[in-house]
C-alpha cells in the first residue's frame, strides 16, 4: 500500500473533515492532526485515517505528524495563537521535506485590517510565503454554514428573522464541503497553485434579503432579512462570545467589511479545480434544514 503523504490538520473540523472526505474517495492515505484521541479520532481511525495527536501549540508534536509528508493542509481556528501555529508548522514543513501546503485564510485578511483575527491570517500568510515552502492560500468569503450554526439557525427558526448587521452589502456563501473538495484537490496535486492566493466564493452573490427569500423557500414559512446596526450586534457578541472575546472582536470588524464589499464577488475556482460547481444557497440549505427544527 502507499505510503501515507498527506496531512489534515482541523481534521475534526468541517473544512478539514470534508477535505478527507474527499480524499478518501479520491483513493488517497491521509493523515490527521487532531487535539485528541478521542471517539472522532476514533471514527477516522475506521475509515483507514492515520492520526496524529498533537496541539499547534507545541512544534515538536507539528514535526512529528509532519514525517513523510508531501502535502499539508494548515487550518487553524478563529482564536489567538495562529501567528505562532502558522511558524512552527512552516517551519516543520520545511525540516520533513513538504513541498505543498494549502493554508486557509480568509477574504478579509489584509494588511490593514481592524478584525485581530483577520490581521494575523495576512500576517500568517506571509509566514507561509517567507518560509519558501509552496503555499497556497485559500481565502474563502463567509461560509455558508453562518446560517445553519445551531445558536443562529435557532434564533431565526425561533424569530422568522436573519438578524445580522450586515446592511445591503452581497456575498455568494460557500459550503465547507466545497472548500473540502478545493483543498483535497490541491493536496493530491499542487502543480500549479504553488504561491496561488484563492479567492472562494459560492455560484450567486445575494444580500441577506435575497437569502431570506431562498431560506422561506426551503423551509416553507416565511423568514425575512431584519438588518441589526453594528452597536447591537457587538453587544450581542459580546454576551455571546464572553469566553472568546477574540472572536467578537473579529465578528464586529467584520461585519463593518461586509457593509463595506469586502466579502462580495463571485467566480468559478470550485469548478475550475474540482471539476464541480459550488452549491447554491438553496442547495445547501435543502441539505441542511434539520438544522431549522
Ligand atoms: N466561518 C466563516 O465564515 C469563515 C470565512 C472565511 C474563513 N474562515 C476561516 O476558516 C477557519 C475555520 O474553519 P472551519 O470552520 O473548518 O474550522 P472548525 O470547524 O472550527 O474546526 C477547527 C479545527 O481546529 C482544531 N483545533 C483547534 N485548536 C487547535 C489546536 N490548538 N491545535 C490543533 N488543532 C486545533 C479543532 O479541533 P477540535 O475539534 O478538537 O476543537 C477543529 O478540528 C478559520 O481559520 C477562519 O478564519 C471562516
Amino acid at each position: 500500500m502507499n505510503e501515507v503523504n498527506i496531512l489534515v490538520s482541523g481534521a475534526t473540523g468541517r473544512t478539514g473533515g470534508a477535505a478527507i472526505d474527499t480524499l478518501l474517495g479520491m483513493g488517497k492515505r491521509v493523515r490527521a492532526f487532531v487535539r485528541s484521541d478521542d471517539e472522532r479520532a476514533a471514527a477516522l481511525r475506521k475509515r483507514g485515517v492515520e492520526i496524529a495527536v498533537g496541539n499547534f501549540a507545541d512544534l515538536d508534536e507539528i514535526s512529528a505528524a509532519m514525517q513523510g509528508i508531501r502535502s499539508a493542509y494548515f487550518l487553524h481556528p478563529i482564536a489567538p495563537g495562529i501567528i505562532g501555529a502558522a511558524a512552527y508548522f512552516a517551519q516543520a514543513a520545511k525540516e520533513a521535506g513538504v513541498t505543498a501546503i494549502v493554508n486557509m485564510s480568509q477574504i478579509s485578511a489584509r494588511r490593514d485590517s481592524k478584525s485581530h483575527a483577520a490581521q494575523d491570517h495576512w500576517i500568517s500568510e506571509r509566514v507561509f510565503d517567507w518560509s519558501g515552502v509552496a503555499t497556497t492560500h485559500l481565502r474563502p468569503t463567509f461560509f455558508a454554514e453562518w446560517l445553519v450554526y445551531p445558536h443562529f439557525a435557532k434564533e431565526i427558526w425561533a424569530s422568522r428573522k436573519i438578524q445580522f448587521p450586515f446592511g445591503n452589502g452581497r456575498h455568494a456563501p460557500i459550503a465547507a464541503d466545497d472548500q473540502g473538495r478545493v483543498i483535497a484537490h490541491i493536496l493530491a496535486n499542487p502543480a500549479g497553485h504553488e504561491g496561488k492566493i484563492y479567492t472562494l466564493h459560492g455560484p450567486v452573490e445575494m444580500n441577506h434579503t435575497e437569502i431570506a427569500a431562498e431560506m422561506s423557500k426551503v423551509l416553507g414559512a416565511k423568514i425575512e432579512y431584519a438588518p441589526t446596526s453594528i452597536d447591537d450586534f457587538n453587544q450581542k457578541m459580546e454576551k455571546l462570545y464572553r469566553f472568546h472575546p477574540f472572536l467578537a472582536q473579529h465578528l464586529v470588524e467584520v461585519s463593518r467589511n461586509y457593509q463595506d464589499g469586502i466579502f462580495a464577488g463571485t467566480n468559478d475556482v470550485v469548478e475550475r479545480i474540482t471539476g464541480t460547481p459550488a452549491l447554491s444557497v438553496r442547495a445547501f440549505l435543502e441539505k441542511h434544514r434539520e438544522a431549522f427544527v
